[in-house]
């Protein structure tokens, strides 16, 4: 069993990791915290209660995180993701207003009383976890693991050549993070660019009218019919879902040990998740990094479980 906190900044995918994370008992959902990224913070924690009272789960409790990065200047993915972070989707009015602790200190607080215990999964910018690293450093002696969406290493970054959108929207939050000394996986586009969801795959997992089915059409309907022709993009990015599926089947990756920095001074390339696997520093590895992937055997499973919901 793996008692997660799910770190996000829901968004379309991030969404589906949330219905993949409901939809596998393999996961026990401790709490969301959210974060700006893909919209901004207030965004994307209507998003979570949103969803949460879509599939009925008003018992998971949702703690509102960071609304700036700590250095940069914000940066939303609206142009993928719809101006709400939910693509056309119609979510009903949230039933659960967000708990009055602040994300970190939730964070913090569940982590500290769980001994060896929690998971982070964090799939937006890492701005919640750099803050409770500075608040409370010993959670990285005490959380579980870190498994984390983002950073490109062998392949091209997603929003500039060389730099991922989850790392470029607080670089200097992942530079905390990767420093921390803490147990990360680390899920990037070297493995999620090779999970594609095709367009009939999409159309044919959204068939049926659940809640859950209407709401991934409505998704799918902004990325596929505005976003997609406008940036000939053929097929749906599962990045989200991958990181989260990872949790409780890390076999579905290969992972290889490395050590990861993020470049802060670029005056092209800030954001880039610089990544050693040979070499003095890659002899003492910050991360298990994310290499390869049975993309098939991932896509039957989200498909299983997601698409029976
Ligand atoms: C990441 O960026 C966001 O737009 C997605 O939700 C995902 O977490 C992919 O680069
Ligand atoms: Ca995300």
């Amino acid at each position: 069993m793996h008692r997660i906190i799910l770190d996000t900044d829901p968004g379309i995918d991030d969404a589906l990791a949330l219905f993949l994370a409901l939809a596998s008992p393999e996961i026990q959902l401790e709490a969301i915290t959210t974060v700006t990224g893909n919209v901004d913070v207030e965004h994307t924690t209507h998003n979570a209660l949103a969803l949460l009272t879509l599939t009925g789960r008003t018992d998971i409790p949702v703690a509102r995180g960071s609304r700036e990065p700590l250095v940069s200047r914000r940066l939303h993915a609206t142009h993928v993701h719809g101006d709400h972070g939910m693509g056309k989707a119609q979510l009903p009015p949230p039933s659960i207003q967000p708990v009055k602790q602040h994300a970190v200190d939730l964070m913090i607080e569940k982590i500290m009383n769980n001994p060896g215990e929690i998971t982070i999964v964090a799939i937006g910018p890492l701005t919640n976890l750099a803050l409770a690293l500075h608040r409370e450093p010993s959670i990285a002696q005490t959380v579980r693991e870190v498994v984390i969406m983002g950073g490109a290493l062998l392949t091209p970054g997603n929003v500039t050549p060389s730099a991922e959108f989850n790392i470029y929207a607080d670089p200097h939050a992942a530079h905390v993070v990767f420093k921390a000394g803490w147990p990360i996986r680390l899920v990037s586009l070297d493995t999620t660019n090779r999970t594609p969801l095709t367009q009939a795959r999409a159309t044919a997992l959204s068939q049926g009218e659940s809640a859950v089915k209407t709401c991934i059409r409505q998704m799918f309907a902004h990325y596929f019919d505005v976003y997609a022709p406008l940036y000939g993009v053929a097929d749906f990015h599962m990045h989200d879902p991958l990181c989260l599926a990872s949790v409780f089947q890390p076999d579905l990756i290969t992972w290889q040990p490395a050590y990861v920095e993020v470049e802060l001074q670029g005056a092209l390339t800030t954001g880039e998740t610089v990544a050693y696997f040979k070499g003095p520093q890659a002899a003492t590895p910050n991360v298990q990094a994310s290499i390869a992937v049975d993309a098939e055997r991932f896509i039957q499973l989200f498909i299983e479980r997601v698409g029976t919901t």
